[in-house]
């Protein structure tokens, strides 16, 4: 899928102020192109991808999927695309807590009508968790908690990924284990995704870096 953002501005009105989070923000991501995005703190990366991904509206320009308007679509139209087309994996897990893990990734499953579930168990063994299927999430290490929540994002076979500081809980080593297996299923199968994160340890596993700072971006 090709994601495009075409001069993206966000401004959050906090009461009587107003706060420019995104300032003019184009791009570009297309199948098979994993994007880093890099920046100090508050300088609008999860803003950008919660617009990506359809979660927040800008206050300004467009989003496409595949020359599609975001803003085209009716909420119900919108929900249904976003759980069609794209994963979302965030810095915590949120795994279900009364789930076991085979579970987490076959409620995804139920949801959106999907009836194979061969992928679900095939995911599960790339990622290492063939024997953690059974577990419920406290009873799993946090770079496991973490594969499963990849795992779940991919079950679908979403066309884009957004990650948000996918390593955040991991320490350097796991982290990049992480980004290793989702970087290796997105090339596979041809995805487009974009991953927020602070972890240089994982930059050379994507194809483009880009910065933003204070809303705007630098290549
Ligand atoms: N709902 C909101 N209302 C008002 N301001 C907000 C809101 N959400 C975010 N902001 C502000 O917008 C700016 C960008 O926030 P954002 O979460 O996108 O930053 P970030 O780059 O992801 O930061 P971090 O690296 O700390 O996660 C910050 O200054 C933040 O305080
Ligand atoms: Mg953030």
């Amino acid at each position: 899928m090709t994601l495009v953002l075409n001069s993206i501005s966000k401004i959050y009105q906090d009461g009587m102020s107003e706060f420019k989070a995104l300032d003019n923000v184009s791009l570009e991501v297309k199948p098979g192109e994993f994007l880093a995005i890099v920046g100090p703190s508050g300088s609008g990366k999860s803003t950008m991808l919660s617009i990506a991904g359809g979660l927040l509206t800008p206050t300004t320009g467009d989003v496409l999927l595949d020359g599609e308007n975001m803003a085209s679509l009716s909420k119900k139209q919108l929900t249904a695309k976003r759980l069609e087309s794209i994963g979302f994996v965030f810095q915590a897990a949120n795994l279900i807590p009364y789930l076991k893990v085979k579970d987490q990734l076959q409620v995804i499953n139920v949801i959106s009508g999907n009836k194979a579930d061969s992928y679900g168990a095939e995911l599960l063994e790339h990622f290492g968790l063939e024997n953690r299927m059974a577990n419920y999430p406290n009873e799993l290490s946090g770079g496991e908690r973490q594969r499963v929540a990849i795992a779940r994002a991919l079950i679908n076979d979403p066309k884009l990924i957004l990650a948000d500081e996918p390593t955040a809980s991991l320490d350097s080593k796991r982290g990049r284990q992480v980004v290793e297996l989702l970087a290796n299923e997105m090339k596979a199968r041809g995805k487009a995704g974009i991953m927020v994160t602070h972890d240089e340890n994982v930059l050379d596993l994507c194809d483009r870096v880009v910065t933003i700072r204070d809303g705007k971006l630098e290549e």
